[in-house]
């Protein structure tokens, strides 16, 4: 259990996390409609076709986001399970970065960073890191950071007998539970999630936590990557440097706080919707599990991301030239029909399959575990503590929303 006292200024929470500045129109969150069916139509037409996903689904307004907008390079889609998979399990073809990083030489940057490494260089990095975001190390994140951060927001609101979920509880978990486990206090918290469109501000932040870590460990990640050593090709082990750091801690900021919350709002968002099947859900806490699983192949928060082609190839009859971006359509594929049987439908009762939302290959997201701990011990929290949980019935009930960052509008509740 967590602390009883609210550790939070909760109207600050709710300006931090102010919907409509972080719904970015550049990403497509202005769109409202359903964009399954338009790439249901695509999948069946073609598994890989040239083009940007968006603008193969007739949408003319440009968006920004993983390989986009690169005008000066061919574009192509990938829409089946099969052609996704393919490409995600080749990184030496479907490259994460369009050019080579320099993480020793370079600055600090979400760029510069494990997720736009390749090859022997992104597996000694990557395996740096690994152990402490794998599922045996679930406990350490929940017990030290996730508990107090999801019971610390629920008292904020408990009394009240009404709160608005997105905001309030599932936008606020993420970026708290990733900034104390670098050993940030909460209201700096804040200032970090306020600066993340300026890094040297989060940086200055951090830049003092290193330093700390290095004189004295502690039982927190900074801590972890203070004292992790890199082996390199010619076998000499070297520390991280701070630029490392303070690179790996940006990515997991950017990689690990939008991404959780806005997934957490879409289970909420599922259940609530379905009165029965979150009544299931609260009967058998195994459900649970299946519900999360289920939301992140149904609805996943980043539908795509790209590859960069590095050598001219055909590809499920496509001849794709070396430089050109590849758009993994990975919500597609999480409901390619030639996988899963009514895959348009949120069934908790579907057997458990591997999908593509956290990726696959060799950059399978790092935080996957974190995330799902996040996600299952807070909607665990909210069933316990809030009896009789339902949508507002004189609200408006939460929609999906946006294109290549989805995730639900307001999440208006009641309780008591
Ligand atoms: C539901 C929440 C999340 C989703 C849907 C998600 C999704 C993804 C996906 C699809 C990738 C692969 C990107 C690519 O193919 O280029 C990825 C990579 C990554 N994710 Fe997540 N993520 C989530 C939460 C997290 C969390 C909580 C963290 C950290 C605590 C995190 C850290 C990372 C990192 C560091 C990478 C890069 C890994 C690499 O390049 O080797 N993610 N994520």
């Amino acid at each position: 259990m967590g602390p009883t006292k609210p550790m939070l200024d909760l109207e600050r929470v709710r300006k931090v996390f102010d919907l409509s500045s972080n719904y970015l129109v550049a990403t497509g969150g202005n769109y409202r409609d359903d964009p399954y069916p338009v790439w249901h139509e695509l999948r069946a037409q073609a598994p890989v076709q040239a083009g940007k996903v968006h603008e193969l689904a007739g949408i003319t307004e440009d968006f920004f986001f993983h390989g986009l907008p690169e005008p000066d390079r061919p574009h192509f889609s990938a829409f089946s399970w099969d052609a996704c998979q393919a490409i995600y399990r080749d990184d030496a073809t479907f490259s994460s970065s369009p050019v080579a990083v320099d993480i020793k030489g370079g600055e600090a940057g979400v760029t510069n960073s494990l997720l736009s490494m390749g090859g022997s260089e992104h597996r000694r990095y990557r395996g740096l890191v690994q152990s402490s975001f794998g599922p045996a190390r679930a406990r350490w994140w929940i017990e030290n950071w996730i508990e107090a951060t999801v019971h610390a927001l629920i008292d904020c609101f408990v009394e009240r007998g009404t709160a608005e979920l997105n905001v309030e509880f599932c936008a606020a978990i993420p970026v708290l539970t990733i900034t104390s486990s670098f050993g940030v206090p909460v209201e700096q918290a804040l200032d970090i999630r306020e600066s993340l469109s300026r890094p040297d501000e989060i940086l200055r932040i951090l830049q003092p936590i290193v330093a700390a870590r290095r004189d004295q460990p502690q039982d927190d990640l900074i801590s972890v990557l203070v004292q992790s050593e890199l082996t390199d090709e010619e076998g000499r082990a070297q520390r991280l440097t701070d630029a490392e750091i303070l690179s790996f801690s940006l990515l997991l900021l950017a990689a690990g706080s939008g991404t959780t919350w806005k997934q957490m709002g879409i289970t909420l968002a599922a259940l609530l919707r379905r009165p029965a099947r979150l009544q299931a859900v609260r009967d058998d806490r195994n459900l649970l599990k299946a519900a999360i699983e289920e939301s992140v192949r149904w609805a996943p928060t980043d539908p795509m991301f790209s590859r960069w082609v590095t050598e001219d190839v055909d590809f499920f009859g496509v001849r794709l030239p070396e430089g050109s971006v590849m758009h993994i359509c990975l919500a597609a594929a999480n409901r390619d029909p030639q996988r899963w049987d009514h895959p348009d439908e949120f069934d908790l009762a579907r057997p458990i399959r591997p999908h593509l939302a956290f990726g696959s290959g060799p950059h399978v997201c790092i935080g996957q575990h974190v995330a799902r701990a996040e996600m299952s011990v807070a909607i665990a929290a909210l069933l316990d503590r809030l009896p009789g949980l339902r949508l507002d019935p004189e609200g408006e009930p939460p929609a999906l929303v946006g294109y290549y960052e989805r995730g639900a509008t307001a999440i208006p509740v009641v309780f008591g």
